[in-house]
C-alpha cells in the first residue's frame, strides 16, 4: 500500500516535471485570475489619467461595471501630495461619478478640514471605481482585477502622503493578514511602482458613522497626517 502510493507520487511528479509545471513543488498560491496588466502610459500628467480612466472603462465582463451607472474615477487635485483611497463607490457616488460624495464623504470632509485640508487640495480615488451592487465589499477577485489600476493611479498622482480608508484599502495595498485597528495610525514607507510614498491607514467614515466611539483615534490619525506634511513640507 505505502509503495503504490509512493510509487503514485513519483509518477505525479514526473508527470509535473514533464509538463514543465513545478505547481506541486512550489509554495506559491496558484493565481486563479488572469493577471491584468496595464501598460504604462505616457505623456502629461492629464493625458496619463485620461488613458488611465480609458482603459478602465473598456474592462470587459466586469460585474461591477455592469450594474453600475458611472465610472468613479477620481476628485480634487492631480497635483497634490495627498492621495485618499476609499473602498469603493456607493450609490450617490454612482450618480454623481465622484468620489466620497455621500454620508460617508461630508463626514470624510469633515475630517479633512478639522486638520485644515480642503478636499479639493487632496486627490480622492477608490479600490475599485465601479459602484458594487447593494452596496456590497467588493470580493478579492474584483480587488485584483482593480489593483494593477489602482497602481498606475497611484503612480500617475505620485503623492507624499497616501491615506487608505478601511480595510478593503489597507488589504489591497499593504496585504490582508493585518487587521485596520492594528495597522491604523502607524506610517510606512513602501514603493509603489515607480512612487514610494508614505502611507498611513485610519478608519473608514463609513465605519466612523456606525461606531462614533472609534472617531478618537481617527482623530489621531488625522494628527498624523498634519505632522508629517508638516515635516514633508508639503
Ligand atoms: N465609500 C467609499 O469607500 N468610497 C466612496 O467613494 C464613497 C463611499
Amino acid at each position: 500500500m505505502k509503495r503504490s502510493l509512493n510509487q503514485k507520487l513519483i509518477n505525479l511528479i514526473e508527470y509535473y516535471s514533464l509538463n514543465n509545471s513545478n505547481l506541486l513543488l512550489d509554495n506559491v498560491p496558484i493565481k486563479r485570475t488572469a493577471d491584468h496588466k496595464i501598460s504604462t502610459f505616457t505623456g502629461s500628467k492629464v493625458e496619463k489619467l485620461q488613458k488611465l480612466k480609458r482603459s478602465i472603462q473598456s474592462i470587459k465582463n466586469c460585474e461591477l461595471k455592469k450594474n453600475a451607472t458611472n465610472i468613479v474615477f477620481g476628485d480634487g487635485s492631480i497635483d497634490s501630495k495627498i492621495m485618499i483611497i476609499g473602498e469603493g463607490p456607493g450609490a450617490n457616488e454612482d450618480i454623481e461619478g465622484k468620489p466620497f460624495v455621500g454620508r460617508a464623504g461630508k463626514l470624510l470632509d469633515k475630517m479633512l478640514a478639522a486638520i485644515k485640508l480642503d478636499r479639493k487640495k487632496v486627490y480622492i480615488s477608490n479600490v475599485v471605481n465601479y459602484r458594487p451592487p447593494e452596496n456590497r465589499k467588493p470580493n478579492d477577485e474584483e480587488i485584483e482585477r482593480y489593483l494593477p489600476y489602482l497602481k498606475n493611479h497611484i503612480e500617475i498622482i505620485d503623492p507624499k502622503i497616501l491615506l487608505l480608508l478601511g480595510s478593503t484599502a489597507l488589504g489591497a495595498l499593504i496585504g490582508k493578514d493585518v487587521v485596520i485597528s492594528k495597522a491604523r495610525g502607524r506610517w510606512i514607507q513602501k514603493e509603489i511602482g515607480s512612487t514610494k510614498p508614505w502611507i498611513i491607514a485610519s478608519f473608514h467614515p463609513a465605519f466612523l458613522m456606525r461606531q462614533p466611539e472609534q472617531k478618537k483615534f481617527a482623530w489621531i490619525d488625522l494628527k498624523m497626517i498634519r505632522e508629517k506634511s508638516r515635516i514633508l513640507n508639503i
